[in-house]
């Protein structure tokens, strides 16, 4: 086989055979296909798309590119769920012990990511002491038991997605959904899923821009998902605005207690119960969404998710006394109020740039190296389509640093108050 007629043959619109990507994906993997090469098959996809099965042939070749995680010790179906990403999404954070209080296994591996503020890891180690470096044994043991835990990312997963994003990051082939799709499917396959719910989001905070690119993604991953074999739903969610109110580690840990105990913010708390619901349909608890809807509100309302949640935190490290408490969290030095200086109704608030000014505080990563201020962030009093009189907090600063101007200024250039604005549709559409 030559790389040269792969390439040209995906040029002139023809499908791929499974061992035509196995060649490319082992070989761009080992380094015997040049970056040169792999770069134009990469722009002939981009332009020529790829049928649902060399979707499905890619995802798995790059699955086969390194280790697979066996979760195959715990019981149950390991119902995995990923999100593509936005500001202050603390759904994994309430999901994970709802979820398991329900006898579901929460079985997750979980890294340090850039970006507006940590990612779960990082939030999570608001808890003193909260550690995630267990042995696999331990972590399957402790899923078996108490249903819910997080391991530090072990083993060389997926490198050809690895190779291959910084490669398209680099050749104008990062937006191509066939790549997309099968980049964030060859990772959750790889970490040993049973069955995937995924939250797409949509707007201006969102990697998918706008609603129509967020359903192309959304439904070739679930038949991708499906094609392996693995039962796979997925959600446009909105994330013009950020989710929730908080936007910061330990403040999210907070939000996710109040949502926990039924008092979390409106959006945050439907979001859960939508993609909660999916994940006990596909754990095969139930076949109705209502009634997994009713199951979730129910260990809602008994306290036994929340209960979850402080065994969750024991296991690793942490203080359970804090779930209760969460006065005792990181908290930051200072809060400042970011005022409305005219009357109206919210009309914008960009969810990127909200993030952004999130991050110059001190709650996310740019680089590698930079250190998370678990403690400070943003906290919303206000939302897309609330009423707002001159001299009403619209944000929350809570920051360790005195001088926030530049903060402040980002936030009200980033929040839009006018004659009228209704709240965005939260859930655009459910796919299975
Ligand atoms: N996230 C991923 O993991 N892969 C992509 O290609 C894009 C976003």
């Amino acid at each position: 086989m030559r790389m040269v007629d792969i390439i040209e043959k995906k040029r002139n619109g023809f499908e791929l055979t499974k061992e035509e990507i196995k060649f490319f994906i082992d070989g761009y993997t080992a380094g015997t296909i040049p970056d040169y090469q792999a770069s134009a098959l990469l722009m002939a996809i981009y332009f020529q798309d790829m049928t649902d099965e060399e979707r499905a042939d890619l995802t798995l070749a790059m699955v086969d590119s390194g280790d697979v995680i066996d979760l195959s010790g715990i019981e149950g179906v390991k119902v995995d769920k990923h999100s593509t990403g936005g500001v202050g999404d603390t759904t994994t954070l309430v999901l994970a012990p709802l979820i398991a209080a329900l006898d579901i296994p929460f079985a997750k591996m979980s890294g340090r990511g850039l970006g507006h503020t940590g990612g779960t890891l990082d939030k999570l180690e608001s808890f003193d002491g909260f550690h995630i470096e267990i042995s696999d044994e331990e972590f399957i043991n402790i899923v078996n038991q108490d249903k819910i835990a997080v391991i530090g990312q072990s083993g060389n997963l997926t490198p050809a997605d690895k190779k291959i994003y910084a490669l398209r990051d680099v050749t104008g082939t990062v937006s191509s959904i066939p790549l997309i799709a099968g980049s964030i499917m060859s990772k959750k396959i790889a970490a040993g899923a049973d069955a995937i719910v995924l939250d797409v989001k949509t707007g201006a905070g969102a990697f998918m821009k706008t609603e129509e690119d967020a359903e192309k993604l959304a439904e070739a991953m679930v038949r991708i998902g499906n094609l392996v074999g693995r039962k796979t739903m997925a959600i446009i969610s909105d994330m013009s605005q950020p989710l929730g109110a908080a936007i910061g580690n330990s403040l999210e840990i907070k939000e996710a207690i109040d949502t926990l105990k039924g008092n979390g913010p409106e959006d945050l708390t439907e979001l859960v119960l939508t993609l909660g619901s999916q994940m006990v349909v596909l754990a095969g608890k139930t076949d109705s969404l209502d009634e997994a809807r009713k199951m979730l509100l129910g260990v809602i309302e008994d306290g036994s998710a929340l209960e979850k949640f402080a065994v969750f935190v024991k296991n690793q490290g942490g203080n359970p006394e804090w779930v209760k408490n969460p006065e005792l969290l990181p908290a930051a030095q200072y809060t400042v109020e970011v005022t409305a200086d005219k009357e109206g109704i919210v009309s914008e608030i960009v969810a990127d740039a909200i993030g952004v000014a999130a991050m110059k505080l001190g709650a996310g990563r740019a680089t590698k190296e930079d250190e998370i201020d678990l403690a400070v962030g943003l906290v919303l009093n206000k939302k897309i389509g609330d009423n707002v009189k001159v001299g009403d907090s619209l944000v929350t600063i809570h920051t360790n640093k005195k001088d926030v101007a530049e903060v402040e200024a980002m936030i009200k250039d980033n929040i839009q108050i006018g004659d009228t604005g209704k709240a965005p549709k939260l859930i655009y559409k459910q796919i299975s």
